[in-house]
């Protein structure tokens, strides 16, 4: 949700700023700009991504600056709303990630004290204060404006002929990275670790002054000291290695990243054993990292018997928080706002707490009791594929420990059965998918969070329309959109409610829409009901779940790629959700 750059040093700033957004465009491009100053400010801003026009910036000197790549809120993604926003008198910048709840009523006394204002943004308004509060000392009328904003911020502040920047934050991550005599500031290191991997993460409330050769923090006025963290980032797996796209290099890891965030997990016995002496658990995530927490609560109440409650995180303040649960906050990123409030909340009832996420120090790290690092690796693709195959991973780990079990072929049978799904043809299912309206994905028991996040993955990198259902349900509504134009596919796997599951996949049949089945290749009563059979390997649950959702993640990229979609970039959205 916005990702935001500020240097200070001895290079030309601009250049810093603009390849540091770049390698930030996940959280959002809509827009993108940056402002250096010296005696005075100069702003470069334009609409679209930075990476088609950053030579917008060349007019941009000096070498301290600061930049912002958006993921537009309020007001429309166009050049006005972009960031770096000016005062009236063009003395001070800044770029903010956040909201400010608060904004409409700080707009209409700015207005009414004669203040201009340029965009539609919450974030306007910030500059305006500061040009306000401000009587020669830049960092006391930064100080000064912070407790009247409502809401969350990471802002990045420049004057023109002060020879700071300003950092500061509440509830949106930032981090400053301690270069040799020069700093960055950022919405997460990524853009810093070319620089240095020496990074100090900013706690709420904190403002730091950043000059040339000295970071001061201080909250609430007072002096603080943040300990500096060493990152450890593989840059090479950031590069796309001759893929065309990250998310297909990313599919093409899952194999290596599944056995790593497995045998992460599993060494967190004292973690597992917390679990097993649970009276209940409950899982709280959105998106992706959600349906990967719904296949734990087949898992774990399959094997243990547990009660394990899943909720989205935007619904959990709503919803009781019974104090005798672990509760488990997973998100890739480890930001997600609606994560991160849900995790509070669950702290502040006294439940013990558990983070799972695939970011070092990130802020869910920071509010749980414990955390558990996938092993993913950076994930740049905006669709979540690799991270959710480590999350799957982790919980397996984490109850092969909660049950004692021999493990050693788990991760043996998962590598083999992704390994051989990379592989299958999954071109007929395409040809069925591209001229589709809607794609139901049907499957039922542990293949029903498979279809979801089957479905989530073709919405957002194709745009057609598709839904999940548990299979049982399809004929409780939405066999109303049947049809030759609404494609199913739908898992069959012998077991648990395979003769259900083919008895749905004959009366979908003959209401018209075609079938993709996902089942075994010698299945003839599958083969006989589908138009198209795509075969996965013979496997334990663990492998069957991931050769499918290899073989999902590669019908909705293929459908994307013939669709000629932006697959790695898909509109109006972003990775890093930082606002509720
Ligand atoms: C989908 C996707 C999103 C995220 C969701 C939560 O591909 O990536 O649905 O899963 O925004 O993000 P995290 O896991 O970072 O909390």
């Amino acid at each position: 949700m916005c990702g935001i750059v500020g240097y200070i040093g001895w290079r030309e700033a601009a250049p810093v700023i603009v390849e540091g957004l770049k390698s930030l465009e996940y959280r959002g491009y809509d827009s993108f700009g940056v402002a250096t100053g010296t005696d005075s400010i100069m702003v470069a801003k334009r609409k679209g991504r930075i990476s088609e026009q950053a030579e917008c910036v060349v007019g941009c000197h000096g070498t301290r600056g600061i930049g912002h790549t958006r993921w537009a809120t309020h007001g429309l993604p166009d050049d006005r709303n972009a960031h770096p926003h000016t005062d009236c008198t063009g003395q001070f910048a800044i770029v903010h990630n956040g909201i400010i709840e608060n904004y409409a009523e700080l707009r209409r006394g700015l207005e009414s004290r004669d203040h201009r204002f340029t965009s539609d943004t919450d974030s306007e308004v910030i500059v305006h204060l500061i040009e306000e509060a401000w009587e020669g000392d830049f960092a006391a009328a930064v100080r000064s404006v912070l407790p009247l904003l409502r809401g969350s911020y990471a802002i990045l502040a420049l004057c023109a002929g002060s020879d700071e920047v300003i950092a500061a934050r509440e509830r949106s991550p930032l981090v400053i990275g301690l270069g040799d005599s020069e700093f960055f500031a950022c919405s997460d290191a990524t853009p810093i670790v070319m620089y240095t991997r020496d990074i100090l993460v900013l706690e709420d409330g904190d403002m730091a002054v950043i000059r040339e050769g000295s970071v001061a923090v201080e909250n609430g006025g007072e002096v603080v000291a943040r300990e500096a963290s060493y990152v450890d980032y593989d840059v090479e797996a950031a590069r796309k290695g001759g893929f065309a796209h990250f998310m297909l290099k990313e599919i093409f890891e899952q194999s290596d990243v599944f056995q790593q965030s497995f045998r992460l997990a599993f060494s967190h016995l004292e973690t597992s054993a917390l679990l097993r002496h649970a009276h209940g658990i409950s899982v709280i995530a959105c998106g992706t990292s959600y349906n990967a927490s719904l296949l734990f609560r087949y898992f774990v109440e399959k094997e243990c018997g547990t009660p394990v409650r899943v909720d989205l995180a935007s619904e959990y303040r709503y919803l009781s928080t019974p104090e005798d649960e672990v509760v488990i906050a997973v998100s890739q990123s480890g930001e997600t706002a609606d994560t991160l409030s849900a995790l509070k909340k669950a702290a502040a009832s006294g439940c013990p707490t558990i983070a799972i996420t695939n970011v070092q120090g990130s802020s869910i790290t920071r509010a749980a009791d414990r955390t558990i690092y996938t092993g993913a690796g950076p994930e740049i693709s905006v669709a979540a594929t690799k991270s959710y195959m480590a999350q799957v991973a982790a919980f397996v780990g984490l109850l092969a420990g909660m049950t004692c079990s021999e493990t050693s072929f788990v991760e043996c049978s998962v590598g083999q059965a992704i390994e051989e799904s990379l592989l299958t043809d999954v071109s007929e299912a395409v040809s069925l998918c591209v001229p589709a309206s809607t794609i139901f994905y049907v499957g039922r028991g542990i293949f029903y969070p498979v279809a979801l996040e089957g479905a989530l993955k073709m919405k957002e990198i194709s745009y057609i329309h598709a839904e999940g259902y548990a299979a049982g349900e399809i004929k409780h509504g939405p066999f109303a959109l049947l049809s030759e134009m609404t494609p199913a596919v739908a898992v069959c796997l012998p077991g648990d409610g395979y003769h259900s599951m083919l008895g749905n996949l004959r009366e979908m049949k003959a209401r018209g829409t075609p079938l993709i089945g996902i089942g075994y290749g010698d299945d003839i009563d599958l083969q006989d009901v589908t138009d198209v059979c795509i075969p996965i390997p013979k496997g334990d649950e663990y492998a069957q779940v991931a050769a499918v959702t290899v073989i999902m993640q590669r019908i909705a990229y293929y459908t994307a790629l013939a669709l000629g979609r932006d697959i790695d970039k898909p509109r109006n959205l972003a990775k890093s959700v930082t606002v509720e």
